[in-house]
């Protein structure tokens, strides 16, 4: 049989296949912390467990309407008024399956056969296959530390073509972890108006900022920001509820109400017992995983600047990632093997310590590699500790 054309090159999420690679291995009973993937090791408010359990005994488990629950819709534009500043009515967003299924629906209510969608890079890889899915051209922005992998006025501008008609935003990164200041995201809009750009803002890692600033919603530095782009956000990386689906977009009318119509022939409601949950959690962010997170962070920061060769030029500011530069150690022997890219390193580090990183090739950086670091305190000393012992070793072993 075959397939249509438009699955043909289509891959498995490469970091979930990793992901997956690494838990079999674990589970064959090898001893191996998996910093591979991008999930908190915190579970949901104990609100939305309760009335999750709650909603089930009680029968709320039928269709719901396709686009969510009403309560839940009104919950969350409130949390946009009260936190980000941001006016957007229930009837302009979307609950989705996940942050996942909310951009797509995005993309597939946005592009047309050959548009262009700027991401700028280093990328979480699924924003290229779902723009591909959609008929657009997803075209790379290749950042890199130079400018705290940001994006500046000119990068932005020398990318932009006549077939340019999206710009995918991602602050704080997955997977750098840089987030975009309020004088940044000044710099750009200017280049984003003149040019008529549609920003898709992802900010489903909101809530994990580390700096004095507090995170800023690119929709919220301008009138036209706000009334051209489409925010996507959802429950996994906050709340700890990657197994529970939940996504939303807030969009202009127009565009939310074919985001509802996508999503209404193509999957309808959300489970209705995790949209219950939903409605429960918003008021109930733990900012204790918000300083958990900086700990671990600032250990591992302090680990690799000063008991390894890996390369850390900023601290980064949010998310639960470190993307050191491993460039310095391409054509070296460590271990009596050659290390001619980032996945031969996270191979080796795999293969002499058993700490799993990510390479980063997969987000468009072949130079750096992934470190995730949302993990309980304890596994973090352990991973420091093989660290700086594989390092140790490392110069004992053929350097
Ligand atoms: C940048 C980014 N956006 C969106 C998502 C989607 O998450 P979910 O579908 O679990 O809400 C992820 C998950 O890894 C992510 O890293």
């Amino acid at each position: 049989m075959k397939t249509s054309n438009r699955v043909l090159n289509l891959k498995d999420s490469p970091t979930l296949e990793l992901n997956d690679a690494i838990n079999r291995k674990i589970l064959n009973g090898e001893d191996i912390i998996n910093l591979t993937v991008g999930e908190p090791n915190y579970y949901e408010p104990k609100e939305s467990s309760t009335a999750a359990i709650k909603a089930i005994q009680k029968h709320f488990t039928h269709y719901t309407a396709s686009a969510g629950i009403e309560p839940l819709r009104k919950a969350i534009s409130e949390k946009l008024i009260k936190e980000n500043n941001l006016k957007f009515s229930p009837e302009q967003i979307v609950v989705s399956n996940g942050g996942k299924q909310a951009l797509y629906n995005t993309f597939s209510t946005l592009i047309n056969q050959g548009d262009e969608v700027l991401i700028p890079t280093p990328a979480w890889p699924t924003y290229f296959e779902q723009v591909k899915l959609c008929g657009g051209t997803p075209t790379p922005i290749k950042l890199n530390e130079d400018s705290a992998f940001k994006l500046t006025p000119e990068i932005l501008q020398n990318s932009i073509s006549s077939k340019t008609k999206i710009l995918v935003l991602n602050s704080p990164s997955n997977p750098t972890g840089a987030t975009y200041s309020k004088e940044d995201l000044l710099t750009i809009e200017p280049i984003i108006e003149e040019n008529h750009l549609i920003v898709i803002s992802d900010e489903i890692y909101e809530r994990l900022v580390f700096s004095e600033d507090k995170f800023i919603s690119p929709l919220s530095i301008s009138p036209y920001m706000q009334s051209h782009s489409i925010l996507v956000n959802g429950y996994s990386k906050a709340f700890g509820m990657t197994g529970w689906r939940i996504g939303y977009s807030a969009a202009p009318i127009a565009i939310s109400k074919k985001i509802n119509a996508f999503q209404s022939q193509t999957t309808a409601n959300i489970s209705s017992i995790s949209q219950i949950a939903a409605q429960y959690a918003l008021n109930h962010f733990d900012t204790n995983h918000v300083n958990n997170l900086k700990n671990n962070r600032d250990k591992l920061v302090n680990t690799i600047r000063t008991k390894t060769e890996l390369d850390l030029r900023q601290t980064p500011t949010g998310a639960f990632y470190l993307f050191p530069n491993v460039s310095k150690l391409l054509g070296r022997t460590l271990f009596g093997k050659k290390i001619s890219n980032a996945g031969d390193f996270c191979q080796l580090l795999l293969d002499k310590v058993g700490v799993a990183t990510t390479p980063g090739d997969i987000f468009l950086a072949p130079e750096n590699i992934r470190i995730s670091y949302a993990k309980d305190a304890k596994t973090m000393d352990k991973v420091n500790e093989r660290l700086i012992n594989f390092f140790e070793r490392s110069v004992l072993n053929g350097n």
